[in-house]
């Protein structure tokens, strides 16, 4: 079976808050990803909330049918925003604000005791779990001794390959973290930095259960709807005459 695809909407939510204003609304992209076949929608709710805000966890909760998904730091401050609102999963991601974007895996193992805690709290909320790692064994091996869920291994460094680089040892690292999470009874997962271009070696692991891809496809939706939305405005102005 192909894996299931989470897209993630956060970027739709960057333009607003570009304008701080109302429009585009990140909960209409996330109920036509899921009228295109996404199989969840996910949401990166940042401590500096850069762009999905707490407003957008509820209307998401409220409309979505297929699983919701927030990304957050393991604080005491993302738990008490997200917990009310009862995903279906929390992904724990490392974060700072001087990030453009997630820099790199978790460090479950220095971190085990500070996870431990957050994980014990979303599980007693009937939250299921995820841990954001980069495809290292010993990270992995934490995540299922903290009973995690899921492990969403960090395709980052795959992805920022160079064109002409060797992506091979990458492909085989994130095929050996797979295989050992899958063996532990974790749900294995991956994501950021995937297109069109790369996903391929990535959707082929047999074990990956669900890919999160964002960027490239707010990206590229942007690019094929720019004709439509300026013959929609030139129709507009030509309305106004008639
Ligand atoms: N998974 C995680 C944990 C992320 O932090 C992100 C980026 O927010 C993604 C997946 C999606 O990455 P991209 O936007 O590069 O597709």
């Amino acid at each position: 079976m192909n894996p299931r695809l989470g897209v993630n909407i956060d970027h739709v939510a960057t333009l607003r808050q570009a304008r701080a204003g109302h429009e585009p609304e990140p909960a209409a992209a996330a109920l036509l990803a899921q009228s295109a076949g996404a199989d969840g929608i996910t949401v990166h709710l940042r401590g500096d909330r850069r762009h999905i805000q707490e407003r957008d966890l509820h209307v998401l909760k409220e409309v979505l049918a297929v699983p919701l998904n927030v990304e957050c730091a393991a604080t005491s401050e993302a738990m008490a925003a997200v917990i009310p609102v009862m995903p279906a999963w929390v992904t724990l991601v490392p974060e700072s604000r001087e990030e453009l974007t997630t820099q790199g895996g978790l460090d479950a193992v220095f971190l085990q005791g500070m996870l431990r805690g957050i994980l014990r709290e979303l599980r007693a909320a009937g939250i299921r779990t995820s841990l954001f790692l980069d495809p290292v064994l010993d990270q992995i091996k934490m995540a299922a001794k903290l009973e995690a869920d899921a492990v969403e291994l960090n395709t980052g460094i795959y992805a920022d390959l160079p064109a002409d680089a060797d992506a091979g040892p990458e492909v085989v690292r994130l095929q050996e973290a797979a295989r050992l999470a899958a063996r532990l009874g974790l749900r294995v997962l991956a994501g950021h930095g995937l297109n069109v271009q790369n996903v391929g070696p990535v959707a082929a692991i047999p074990e990956m259960e669900e890919l999160n891809i964002g960027h490239s496809i707010i990206g590229r939706a942007v690019l094929v709807g720019l004709e439509r939305a300026v013959t929609e405005m030139r129709e507009a102005i030509a309305r106004s005459r008639a």
